[in-house]
């Protein structure tokens, strides 16, 4: 069976570099669909990485001349997004290939970025951002959907670049959340309501009137795409969204699909149609689903972050007296030091997807423990003897409003979970996903933004529902507050290769806590 693998990907190969002989391109090497379910786990995660490491070209349909990168058409076709308007750091084309912005730390792709490889999120509703006041298209290069002038700072939400280390168990939390959270609905009954809870975090009330219709205002943590309901028959989706930092994506699949229109002009099949052209490139069938597999399979089953912990006695004291000191002001109350996981075993498709993206059904699974697979880089999770695996993500995958009220400058202009162009788009938002704090000290900048680059800054900017555990934080004694500084510095990304999860400066396995 190893042998047909084998064989099976170099003749592809083979086949495909003749045909190539002349042309640039980024990604020679392509899959049809089937293959996903013929390679191995290690084959077909190395595609994957081939394909996020890809410098995308125009000979391979590396360009969207008539689609913006929302994947909507752009907006004036007799100006096509052809040179000199090809590439554009607001609105897109951003960047060549998918590494070309995560790959911090270690230079290694899947990771976070520099704030240089920031987006400007949002932007991509223009065709091509130039913010020329008389320029009175909506949304050509000018003007907001209303027709009003446009600036960088109120046409996009800028952001920073986040790693995917360990994003295969965040999403299959979410999922196991989501789960739970949707059994709890569908047991409620007319006239009745129901406090949610899901791993232990909780996420407010929802009611069902007597009419059978449900009120979701004492919802809390969900984004408003997963609370929206027409009718008894259509209730709330109760769907944890875990990626975009205002929790506005359901999988890496869609994440995926969304990244490559936008960043590079490549159209996936599943996300714009086999035999089309949509953007007017002259290529048809950009990426397949196998290829589409890889990559986000690539991306959930990157290594998880861990600790460094260095073997100088007083940091090693510092840092047992601030990981209790962490607890003991109340930021484990959203950043949860584990969350435990029932099935490591990670398969394509999410059962969530929305339309647009590979749904359940249509095509058999594809499926990698997490875990125990022997062809994924190292270190990963393991199983406890109860079979539940503890995922030490430092978050409980709600949205939050930690903004001091509607002057603090850590909102953002545009609301990513209201339709664009709505009042409630242009109303701003303050709510973001708890941030994941594994790997979090070597994947700086901080915040949604960026705009900080110690850990110290990110503490004080903790105001809103986080406000009492800021204040207990202000009122430790220094060494307390270095403490919980020199705690969350042990949380890193681990050199590649690393084996354990938590090593000292050196790399060598360290036994923590100390005995
Ligand atoms: C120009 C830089 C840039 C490029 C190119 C880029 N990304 Fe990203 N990526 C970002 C930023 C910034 C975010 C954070 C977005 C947010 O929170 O709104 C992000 C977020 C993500 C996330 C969600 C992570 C999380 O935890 O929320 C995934 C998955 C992802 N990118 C995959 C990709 C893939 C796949 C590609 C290539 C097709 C790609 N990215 C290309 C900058 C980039
Ligand atoms: C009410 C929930 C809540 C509490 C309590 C809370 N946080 Fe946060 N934390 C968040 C959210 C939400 C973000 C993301 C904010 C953003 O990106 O705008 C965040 C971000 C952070 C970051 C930035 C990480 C990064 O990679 O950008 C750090 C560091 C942090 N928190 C530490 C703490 C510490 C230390 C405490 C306790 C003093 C604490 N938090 C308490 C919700 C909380």
């Amino acid at each position: 069976m190893q042998f047909f693998r084998t064989l099976g990907i170099a003749a592809f190969a083979c086949l495909a570099a003749t045909a190539q002989i002349g042309r640039e391109v980024g990604a020679p090497v392509r899959l049809a669909d089937g293959q996903e379910f013929i390679l191995s786990d290690r084959a077909l995660i190395d595609h994957g990485r081939k394909l996020f490491d890809a410098v995308w070209t125009p000979q391979e349909g590396g360009m969207r001349p008539l689609t913006k990168g929302t994947g909507a058409p752009v907006s004036d076709p007799s100006s096509p997004l052809a040179f000199p308007r090809m590439f554009n750091r607001v609105s897109g084309l951003d960047a060549n290939s998918c590494a070309g912005c995560h790959n911090a730390p270690y230079g290694v792709s899947g990771g976070g970025g520099d704030f240089t490889t920031g987006v400007f999120v949002l932007g991509q509703r223009f065709d091509f951002a130039t913010f020329d006041g008389n320029d009175f298209m909506p949304l050509r290069g000018g003007a907001l959907e209303n027709g009003q002038a446009g600036s960088l700072q109120t046409a996009s939400n800028f952001r920073a670049t986040p790693g995917m280390y360990g994003a295969g168990y965040i999403e299959l939390l979410a999922r196991e959340m989501t789960a739970d959270l949707q059994s709890q609905r569908d047991a409620l009954q007319p006239g009745h309501s129901v406090a949610l809870i899901t791993k232990d975090v909780t996420f407010g009330t929802l009611r069902r009137n007597l009419d059978g219709t449900w009120y979701t205002a004492d919802v809390r943590g969900l984004p408003t795409p997963s609370l929206a309901t027409t009718g008894a028959s259509a209730p709330p989706s109760l769907i944890i969204r875990p990626f975009h930092q205002v929790g506005n994506v359901i999988s890496l699949r869609q994440f995926t699909n969304n990244a490559y229109n936008h960043h590079h002009g490549i159209q996936t099949v599943e996300r714009f149609g086999a035999g089309t052209d949509p953007d007017g490139d002259t290529f048809q069938n950009e990426m397949s689903r196998a290829d589409v597999t890889a990559v986000a399979l690539f991306q959930a089953t990157l290594p998880v972050p861990g600790r460094i912990i260095p073997n100088d006695p007083a940091v090693e004291a510092a840092v047992l007296a601030g990981e209790e000191a962490f607890a003991s002001v109340g930021c484990t109350e959203c950043h949860r030091p584990t969350m435990p996981l029932n099935n490591p075993v990670f398969s394509e498709p999410n059962p969530y997807n929305p339309p647009g993206n590979l749904l359940p059904g249509q095509v058999p699974q594809r499926s990698v423990n997490l875990n125990t697979s022997s062809a994924l880089p190292r270190p990963r999770l393991r199983a406890a003897s109860t079979g539940v695996t503890y995922v030490p993500a430092f978050t409980d995958l709600k949205i939050h409003d930690i903004c001091s009220g509607p002057t603090d400058p850590n909102i953002e202009k545009l609301n990513q979970n209201a339709p664009a162009g709505s009042a409630a788009f242009f109303a701003g938002n303050s709510q973001f996903l708890t941030k994941k704090l594994w790997g979090a000290a070597n994947e700086p900048p901080y915040f949604h933004h960026g705009q900080f680059a110690t850990l110290r800054q990110a503490i004080a900017a903790h105001a809103g529902e986080a406000l009492a555990s800021r204040q207990a934080f202000d009122a430790l004694a220094n060494a307390d507050k270095d403490g919980i500084i020199e705690f969350l510095k042990t949380l890193k990304v681990l050199p590649p290769g690393t084996k354990d999860l938590i090593v000292d400066e050196d790399g060598k396995k360290k036994n923590w806590p100390p005995n």
